[in-house]
């Protein structure tokens, strides 16, 4: 393991997550637990709980949790090394040398120089008699000097190696080009720049670094823009082109376009708070990332079909973080940046200010695919309308919405409303039937948050989950587990758990949700900490871990005598004899 676990010992004893997560959120107390609105996901009552004496976190929300070196990461969205380097600043003391890890970081650190180098070169091209075709194109789509220096433009010379050549006269080595994505090899391990005859936008993250590149051909060929890959410092789903300057912004709104020529055209036009998602469709990260900024999202895709649909996508990733959107309709062009060019800023505000609010916007989109002077299809539209309004949570909101639809269908708005209703009684009982048949099977409600952890095997599942429980708060009952084997376990998740903190005892180490936070995946620690929150049933320790391993090692039998053994035996008994 590259950070030594006494480092962390020490580190973790001189962090009190407490401490530390009120720095992030404001706590309350309340009992034993420290309680706030979460902040990994949207909401009005707090269901964010902080154990001191167990030094952890929990979300009962959205079922996230760890301890200190988890929140960190999951908040700061850096992975374990770069996150206990933070804890480490906080605390006041030095990172150790380490060497496999330190290795990785020295790397992203010459990638981040190397992109730098490459940004500074493009944008100093600029200047030579060579880019004239870059400047030429920049000048064709309006930009002014300013905004070329504000975003650090640049322009890649057609060559094939131009950068190649410039880049290793600084001392960097073909193999760090193409590990930042700058170069590409051929088959024949020829290697040459991937940026040619472009104009080039870096792409700079919250900090400031060039992670990554688009670049634009100036004509018509294909493909239009080529962007970075992913690489060790760049990851598309996470960045959105133009954040560095937009978390700056005092708009109180972000507009989120789908280019980089949008984002820019409207930054030289003065919105300032307008960021482009990148050769990419919106992610959930980037709705994360964009919350943390604002609470409302105008989005402003380009007016066609591609655009409409990719707005609609959008609108339900980013309400899943409790972002507010509004859609911004541009019409008389294509996107943004035509928009502005045509009409100017000044329309452009107009259409800011006239923007709807997406209920307006789905409703409108549900009335384009009727035709209303059709009598059976307004039937059917009043249908479709009335099941969108009907989950809408504010009656004033049903209201407005349901006698809009019934303006644009030409009945009277008590029809709308009845059949709004309707749908909702319904709804309520097909929730209601849900819940009850949940509360029959109690099974279900011990089901994990995380899909792909559903437990085949409840009964056995729950005392695997107690055994897990009772390990991490007193270790020393690794030696009271008599002949339980991790493979008598039935959820993978917690066998692999279960595995994880049997090697750590056996090799000495302690186990914290901080320790482990290095070695399993965050939903596995989530999980973990999930488990952790189930209290412990009174009495004794041993009893209760000898009765969890009585129960494990039952079921154990029971499956593999039953049905899956017999089904085993029969596939051996048979290949053996199509063997002879
Ligand atoms: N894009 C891409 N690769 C392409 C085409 C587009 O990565 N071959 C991405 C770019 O980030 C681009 C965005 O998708 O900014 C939107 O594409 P499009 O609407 O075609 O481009 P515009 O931004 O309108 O570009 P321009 O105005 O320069 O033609
Ligand atoms: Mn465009």
């Amino acid at each position: 393991m590259a950070i030594p676990e006494s480092f962390l010992d020490d580190l973790m004893s001189r962090t009190d997550i407490v401490d530390l997560i009120s720095s992030y959120v404001p706590l309350q107390k309340k009992g034993g637990r420290y309680w706030a609105c979460c902040p990994f996901h949207s909401e009005k009552t707090p269901s964010f709980s902080v154990t001191p004496d167990k030094q952890m976190y929990y979300c009962f929300g959205c079922h996230k949790g760890g301890g200190a070196v988890s929140f960190v990461m999951e908040e700061e969205g850096v992975g374990f090394t770069d996150a206990v380097a933070i804890l480490a600043k906080r605390a006041g003391i030095p990172m150790p040398e380490y060497n496999e890890d330190e290795g990785q970081r020295k790397r992203r650190e010459r990638l981040l120089e190397l992109n730098k180098a490459a940004a500074r070169w493009f944008h100093a091209n600029l200047s030579t008699p060579q880019a004239e075709p870059g400047r030429r194109y920049f000048a064709r789509r309006g930009l002014s000097k300013r905004t070329i220096t504000n975003f650090g433009l640049g322009y890649a010379f057609p060559e094939w190696d131009a950068l190649l050549k410039a880049m290793q006269t600084k001392g960097y080595t073909k193999r760090e080009l193409l590990d930042a994505g700058l170069a590409v090899s051929t088959d024949k391990g020829r290697i040459y720049d991937r940026f040619r005859g472009r104009v080039m936008f870096p792409i700079i993250d919250l900090r400031g670094n060039v992670i990554g590149f688009g670049g634009r051909v100036l004509d018509d060929t294909k493909p239009k823009y080529l962007n970075s890959p992913d690489t060790l410092i760049y990851n598309k789903s996470r960045n959105l082109f133009a954040m560095n300057i937009v978390k700056k912004s005092k708009a109180g709104q972000i507009i989120l376009t789908e280019g980089y020529m949008d984002t820019i055209a409207l930054h030289q036009a003065g919105f300032d708070c307008a960021v482009a998602s990148l050769g990419t469709s919106l992610t959930e990260d980037h709705a994360r990332l964009l919350a943390k900024y604002t609470k409302e999202i105008v989005l402003s895709y380009d007016s066609d079909e591609a655009g409409v649909a990719a707005a609609k996508r959008a609108i339900g990733i980013l309400n899943r973080v409790g972002l507010n959107v509004k859609v911004l309709k541009v019409v008389g062009a294509k996107d943004p940046d035509e928009f502005l060019k045509q009409y100017g800023p000044s329309a452009f505000q107009r259409l800011l200010d006239q923007s709807e609010n997406q209920a307006e916007y789905q409703l409108l989109q549900i009335q384009k695919k009727y035709d209303l002077t059709d009598d059976e299809q307004r039937v059917r539209f009043l249908q479709e309308a009335a099941q969108f309004v009907a989950l809408m949570p504010s009656p004033v909101e049903r209201e407005v919405y349901g006698s809009r639809a019934a303006r644009a269908a030409g009945v009277e708005s008590k029809v709308m409303s009845e059949e709004v209703e309707r749908q909702r009684r319904q709804k309520s009982w097909r929730t209601r039937r849900q819940e009850e048949r949940k509360a029959l099977t109690p099974a279900a409600n011990h089901q994990p948050d995380q899909r792909s952890f559903r437990y085949e095997h409840v009964r056995s599942a729950l005392a695997e989950e107690g055994v897990i429980r009772l390990v991490l708060m007193d270790p020393s009952l690794f030696e009271r587990l008599g002949s339980l084997k991790e493979e008598q376990f039935s959820a993978p998740v917690l066998q692999h758990i279960f595995q994880l903190l049997r090697q750590r005892w056996e090799e000495g180490l302690e186990s914290t949700l901080d320790s482990l936070s290095a070695r399993l995946a965050p939903e596995e620690l989530s999980h973990l900490t999930r488990i952790l929150q189930t209290p412990e049933r009174q009495g004794s320790a041993e009893q209760a871990l000898a009765d969890y391993v009585s129960t494990i090692q039952s079921e154990y039998r029971k499956r593999t005598m039953s049905g899956d053994g017999d089904l085993l035996t029969l596939i051996r008994d048979k290949r053996s004899r199509n063997n002879t």
